[in-house]
């Protein structure tokens, strides 16, 4: 089996392969990525020295370079993880979002269909649903609902959903979405929440909250996430979507003082900024198909999942500290410079 991983040089791709490398010993992997400011080689080293891994230094709106590792490599499976993934960013500049996560999926799908692959795996963000409200615990992300994004990264993924599912009508292409909530774990870029408070804390910086830090995230440890993904490849039926999420909702601010706590830092390192634009109140996600069609449920719960994702920053400070030093000093300035 000959399997695509784009955005592997990335916190979900990455640890994608690791663990599709581990899992099963016969399948090889293609890495695809175009090494943006969120893909780091570094992160793939584990998997470089393996001979049924090969890394391929790719934009996947590059309709030729795309065709041409096509032609050469027979792919049997697609897993399209690459994307620009940061709400952040989108609202700062949305065309390369628009670029990417739109045009690249339809490269990449025209390029399934043209050399035959057999699934093409999109993968899917909750936030396609918009968000729900706090005050209606009751109610969870399905399937079956509309798609209401509410940020220039969601309306885009969104976009991507409507366009591998019209592919799959239209031209027959063999297709599955998933749709998952927040993730966490090793090789996360440290301007998402959780990677971010825990390098600020440790360095004793001031942790940004937005708005009240009322805001609730469904928070899923990364390898379950993958491990979902393995099994709707296989045995997901074609031109389905699945949700995937642990049922863990949590306050950002209870996110925050979790962290702190196992850091031993003080809770007066919070500092509450200027809530972010559009910001969605809830996410919530029904995983029930997944479930009772695929038999997937999470494995780590978010007390176990979150002492391993701090312990693994805390001994891996050179991998952030790298990427915190170029860059992200002037992003980190901007965004949060004068909030
Ligand atoms: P990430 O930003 O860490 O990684 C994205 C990777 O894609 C990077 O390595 C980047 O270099 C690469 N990339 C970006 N543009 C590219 C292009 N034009 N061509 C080739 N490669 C390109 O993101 P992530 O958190 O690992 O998310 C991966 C996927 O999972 C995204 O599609 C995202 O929408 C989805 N997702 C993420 C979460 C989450 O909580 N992080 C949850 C649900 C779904
Ligand atoms: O739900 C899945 C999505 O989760 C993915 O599709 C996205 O790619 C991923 O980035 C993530 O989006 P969020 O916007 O939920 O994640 P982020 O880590 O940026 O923010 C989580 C929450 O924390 C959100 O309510 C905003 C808040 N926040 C975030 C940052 C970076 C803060 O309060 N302070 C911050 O500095």
């Amino acid at each position: 089996m000959n399997i695509l991983v784009t955005g592997a040089a990335g916190f979900i791709g990455s640890n994608y392969v690791f663990y599709m490398l581990d899992k099963h010993p016969e399948y090889n992997i293609v890495g695809m990525d175009s090494l943006t400011y969120a893909g780091n080689l570094e992160t793939l080293e584990p998997a470089l020295n393996n001979p049924r891994f090969d890394f391929a230094k790719i934009d996947i709106t590059d309709k030729l370079a795309v065709e041409k590792i096509f032609e050469e490599k027979n792919f049997d499976i697609v897993v399209n993880f690459a994307a620009e993934s940061h709400v952040d960013r989108s609202i700062e500049d949305p065309g390369v979002f628009l670029r990417t996560n739109i045009l690249g999926t339809q490269v990449l799908m025209d390029a399934s269909l043209k050399y035959g692959v057999k699934r093409f795996h999109q993968v899917g963000t909750d936030e396609v649903y918009g968000d729900l409200p706090l005050d209606r615990p009751d109610l969870l992300f399905v399937e079956t609902m509309p798609l209401v994004a509410s940020s220039p990264y969601s309306a885009s993924k969104a976009s991507a959903d409507l366009l591998v599912l019209a592919y799959n009508r239209t031209f027959d292409l063999p297709v599955t979405i998933s749709r998952c909530s927040n993730n966490y774990g090793p090789y996360q870029f440290p301007e998402k929440l959780i990677p971010l408070m825990i390098a600020n804390a440790t360095a004793d910086k001031p942790l940004p909250v937005y708005g009240e830090g009322l805001n609730v995230r469904d928070w899923l440890y990364v390898e379950d996430h993958c491990r979902a993904i393995d099994m709707i490849i296989h045995d997901g039926k074609d031109g389905e979507v699945y949700n995937i999420g642990g049922h863990n909702e949590k306050a950002n601010i209870d996110v925050v003082k979790i962290i702190l706590k196992q850091l031993g830092k003080p809770e007066s390192l919070i500092t509450y900024v200027t809530d972010r634009k559009g910001h969605d109140q809830r996410y919530a996600i029904d995983p029930t198909k997944i479930h009772e069609e695929l038999g997937w449920l999470p494995t780590t719960m978010f007390e176990d999942g979150i002492k391993m994702t701090i312990q693994w920053y805390l001994d891996n400070e050179s991998w952030w500290k790298n990427i915190i030093s170029g860059e992200y000093q002037q992003y980190y300035e901007r965004m949060y410079g004068n909030r």
